[in-house]
C-alpha cells in the first residue's frame, strides 16, 4: 500500500539547500521526489499567466486543484510543464518565488494542494522537501529533518547560483528577500515554517552538500528505513 511506503521530509528556510539535497538523497536510494515548493510555484506562475489577482484566494485555490502539471524526471534533470509548455526555468525566478510564498499564505490554496501531495507517496519511499512536509503534510513520516543556515550564509549561495547562471544581483538585496520571505513563511496562520517537534535540526551553514547527504543516509539506515551504502 502506498500508505506505508517510508517518508523522509525534509523541511527548512529557503536556501538551507533542501532541494539540492532531497534530489541526491532520492537518486541515493532510488526513492521518489516530491518538491512541494515547485507546487505553489506553479500556482503562482499560472495565476500570473490566467491574469488572476494574488490575493482572490477561491480563483487561486481553482488554479491549484485543477493544476495541469506534469513532471518529467530524465537522468538527472527534472523538467516541469505547466498546460503542456516546458516551465522549468520560469519558476525559479525571484518575482514567481515571491508570488508563490504570497499565495502560499492562502489557507484554500494549501489546501488544494495537499492531496496532490500525499500522491506522491508511493513505494520504495519519498523524499519530500517543502516548509510542512513533516508538520502537516505526512505527520506520520518516520524521519523528519528540518534544515537550517544562516540568512547570510543563504544569501551567500543563492548569489554564487546566480552568478552560475549569469545573472547579476546584489548580495545585499537578495538577504532582504530571504529575510522578508523567512518572516513571511514563519509568521503566515497556516502552516507556519517551523520544525516538526520530532524533526532533528540540523545546521547547514558550516557542513558541504556531501556531508548532509551522508548524515541523513545514516539516520535513514540507523531507523531501517534504508540499506547502508
Ligand atoms: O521551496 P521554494 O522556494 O520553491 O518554495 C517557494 C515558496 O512556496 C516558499 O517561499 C513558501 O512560501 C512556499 N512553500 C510552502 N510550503 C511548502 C513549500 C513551499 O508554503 N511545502
Amino acid at each position: 500500500m502506498s500508505d506505508s511506503a517510508p517518508v523522509l521530509t525534509i523541511d527548512g528556510p529557503g536556501g538551507a539547500g533542501k532541494g539540492t539535497i532531497s534530489r541526491l538523497v532520492a537518486a541515493r536510494l532510488g526513492w521518489h521526489l516530491l518538491d512541494s515548493g515547485a507546487l505553489y510555484r506553479l500556482t503562482a506562475l499560472a495565476a500570473v499567466k490566467h491574469e488572476v489577482p494574488l490575493d482572490d484566494e477561491p480563483a487561486l485555490a481553482h488554479i491549484a486543484a485543477t493544476l495541469d502539471v506534469v513532471f518529467v524526471a530524465e537522468n538527472d534533470a527534472a523538467t516541469v510543464l505547466l498546460e503542456g509548455r516546458d516551465a522549468t526555468a520560469a519558476i525559479r525566478t525571484e518575482q514567481v518565488g515571491d508570488a508563490a510564498s504570497r499565495v502560499a499564505a492562502l489557507p484554500a490554496v494549501r489546501q488544494a494542494l495537499l492531496q496532490r501531495q500525499r500522491d506522491f507517496r508511493q513505494a520504495p519511499g519519498l523524499v519530500a522537501d517543502g516548509r510542512d512536509m513533516g508538520t502537516v503534510v505526512f505527520t506520520d513520516a518516520p524521519l523528519k529533518i528540518f534544515l537550517t543556515a544562516s540568512a547570510e550564509e543563504r544569501a551567500r549561495r543563492r548569489h554564487l547560483q546566480l552568478r552560475e547562471a549569469g545573472v547579476d544581483a546584489s548580495l545585499s538585496s537578495l538577504l532582504k528577500e530571504i529575510q522578508a520571505r523567512d518572516a513571511r513563511d514563519m509568521q503566515r496562520s497556516v502552516a507556519p515554517l517551523k520544525p516538526a517537534i520530532d524533526a532533528i535540526t540540523l545546521d547547514t551553514t558550516r557542513l558541504t552538500i556531501p556531508e548532509v547527504v551522508d548524515r541523513l543516509t545514516e539516520l535513514l539506515t540507523e531507523r531501517g528505513l534504508a540499506s547502508a551504502t
